[in-house]
């Protein structure tokens, strides 16, 4: 069983990176193998123009990292998504890799590929006195549904200082727990 971290934050030891890492702790202890893709070290561009016939449409990027990291969430069983709030919504780094999906809307292979996945989120938002974790969790919660996956929790903390996240412990554990939680769904 595989479960895979796709990190929407540029930055490296930032907040979602820490929770991604208490996660996939948690996921290899309950024995999973697990990966971590941070999306910022990837070239994935914007959707380009598509054509209104599904079936017809052609992904003129196809030469960027985009395939490369697809067939890598396919082959994964858990996806967890880090994504602090950014400007109310997902960094662009990850909604570029989502938008793509549009490319090959109704292609087979996608479509099989996607489905039945177990799925997670790790949200850190700046503002301190609003939850504003529902701008990930909302979109987030849609594209689950839309891949016919099972949606197992998420852990979203309110931080802003980098990799501040790491010294709060009960945050920290949810991650760990939602991590293993994520590998007994999977399993079923
Ligand atoms: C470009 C940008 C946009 C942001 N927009 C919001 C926002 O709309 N609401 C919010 O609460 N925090 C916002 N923040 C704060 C981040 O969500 C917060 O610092 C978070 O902990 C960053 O996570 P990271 O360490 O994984 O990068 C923003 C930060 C940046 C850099």
């Amino acid at each position: 069983m595989k479960a895979l971290a796709l990190i929407g934050s540029p930055r490296k030891g930032g907040n979602t990176d820490c929770l991604a890492d208490a996660f996939l702790e948690g996921a290899a202890e309950a024995g999973a193998e697990i990966e971590k893709i941070y999306l910022d070290d990837c070239n994935i561009r914007p959707v380009c123009e598509l054509g209104d016939e599904f079936l017809k449409r052609v992904d003129l990027r196809a030469d960027d990292d985009w395939r490369r990291v697809v067939d890598r969430v396919i082959e994964a069983d858990i996806l967890v998504w880090g994504a602090p709030v950014y400007w109310q919504g997902v960094p662009a780094q990850m909604k570029c890799f989502v938008d793509r999906w549009s490319c090959y809307y109704a292609a087979k292979w996608l479509n099989q590929g996607m489905v039945d996945k177990v799925w997670a989120a790790l949200v850190c938002y700046g503002h301190p006195s609003q939850d504003e974790s529902h701008w990930v969790i909302e979109p987030l919660k849609a594209w689950v549904h839309r891949w016919r996956g099972e949606y197992v929790g998420d852990v979203c903390v309110a931080v802003a200082k980098k990799g501040a996240v790491a010294e709060m412990d009960e945050a920290m554990a949810a991650a760990r727990e939602l991590g293993k939680k994520a590998v007994a769904a999977a399993a079923k």
